[in-house]
């Protein structure tokens, strides 16, 4: 089984590379590989449809290498970081790249997928797009999970004191949603009695890193669905073979 690990974080280690290299590992894929999209150049669609003809990109960047690994692979796994409750530029620009694979054939059809979205507040919206764009890809999304990982504004230095921290702008006060940040961080944070999102910030910063897979669930749902993804493949192999 060759599994490709995709991330879309530039935070180096970052909780969205463990989570996906934790589902990698649960796989027990023989062949495993795992791609940084900021540390290669892949960059957004250009919309100039040569792919119509041939499947095949005309951007002269890292795709072409990364497409041969995609077109390989048993199993895809996606992870983003949540930036503007979107994924990571990096992420979508990967995914706009994919368009290459429809056309003549619809490539990737088959293919088993998990993906991945961390954020602090709004990765759900995130993690529905990545799922469901898979899925009209023609993979077979197996399953998709969601993080709360570091808030940068836990370490930006200004976290204390700052009216404007995801903590405000999130907050069911200013959005009349419930986004579940107070509540999910309280190891990390505790929000104070004066604070008024986008008046006047008032926190206590308990901790300034999230170690998203020390959480005891995050971890647990990691190996499920790397445990998922081999289940899916073995199923589709033995039918083969049966065939
Ligand atoms: C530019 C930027 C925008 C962000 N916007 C959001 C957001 O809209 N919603 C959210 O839930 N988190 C947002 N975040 C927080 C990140 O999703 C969070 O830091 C996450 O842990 C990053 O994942 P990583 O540690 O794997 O890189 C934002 C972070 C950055 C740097």
């Amino acid at each position: 089984m060759y599994v490709l690990g995709v991330s879309g974080s530039p935070v180096i280690d970052s909780n969205t590379d463990r989570i996906v290299k934790a589902i990698m590992a649960a796989t027990g894929a023989e062949n495993r590989e795992f791609i940084k999209l900021s540390d290669v150049n892949v960059g957004p669609c250009r919309a100039h449809m040569k792919c119509v003809e041939n499947n095949r990109c005309d951007i002269d960047d890292d795709f072409a290498s990364i497409s041969r690994k995609v077109l390989r692979a048993d199993a895809l796994i996606l992870g983003t970081p949540t930036y503007y409750s979107a994924p990571s530029s990096f992420m979508k620009s990967f995914v706009e790249r994919c368009y290459s694979f429809r056309h003549q054939r619809l490539m990737l059809k088959g293919k088993l997928c998990a993906t991945v979205a961390v954020g602090s507040a709004s990765e759900s919206l995130v993690s529905e797009w990545l799922e469901k764009t898979m899925t009209f890809e023609g993979l077979e999304v197996v399953g998709a999970m969601t993080a709360k990982g570091t808030i940068c504004c836990l370490n930006c230095g200004h976290g204390n004191d700052c009216p404007y921290p995801a903590w405000n702008t999130f907050s069911k006060e200013r959005t009349g949603i419930e986004y579940g940040i107070k509540e999910a961080y309280t190891k990390y944070l505790e929000v104070l009695p004066d604070n008024v999102p986008y008046e006047k910030g008032a926190a206590v910063i308990k901790s300034t890193k999230r170690d998203a897979m020390m959480e005891a669930e995050v971890a647990k749902r990691a190996e499920a669905l790397g445990k998922r993804l081999r289940t899916r493949h073995d199923e589709k192999m033995q039918r083969l073979v049966r065939v």
